[in-house]
């Protein structure tokens, strides 16, 4: 086995990075689909989910900018084109959504398929010892089950 410089096995750690960057495409859709339902958001909660949606998208900014680091961390480039992120869309694209649960709906359905993919790099960096990915992948999933229970119970839906 080779190891890199901070001493992680050379090839699993090249298999994290790529599907951190999975994961990193997806992310900006999520993004995109919360700007799209925080500029369209009609209706009497408009007052409530307008800055709600600019909270969740806000914080989802910050956390792309982390797994791009942490790919660059891992000696890899991050995607970064619309047309990269497009290829490898696992989270449902919303388009024109202006409808409070919609939009609520559609944030429960990005997070579980970027749940899926965390739980998929957790395993991948569990099994090399790549503690710095791993928790990160922990920290996100934690909060991440925690908005969908948020968003579930405002929907008056259980987990
Ligand atoms: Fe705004």
């Amino acid at each position: 086995m080779t190891t890199n410089s901070i001493g992680l096995d050379t090839k699993k750690t090249k298999e994290i990075a790529s599907e951190l960057n999975t994961l990193l495409a997806n992310f900006q859709i999520y993004y995109q689909n919360l700007r799209g339902i925080h500029w369209n958001i009609k209706g009497k909660r408009f007052f409530d989910l307008h800055p709600k949606f600019e909270e969740l998208y806000t914080d989802a900014n910050l956390k792309v900018d982390e797994i791009a680091e942490r790919v660059l961390t891992l000696g890899a480039t991050p995607l970064h084109t619309f047309e990269d992120y497009s290829k490898g869309a696992k989270v449902p694209v919303g388009k024109n959504i202006s409808e409070d649960e919609k939009a609520v709906q559609l944030i429960v359905d990005s997070l579980s398929e970027l749940l899926k993919i965390e739980r998929q790099i957790l395993n991948m960096s569990g099994e090399a010892n790549d503690e710095g990915t791993n928790s990160m992948m922990s920290d996100f999933i934690t909060e991440q089950e925690k908005t969908v229970w948020m968003m579930k119970a405002w929907l008056g839906e259980s987990i």
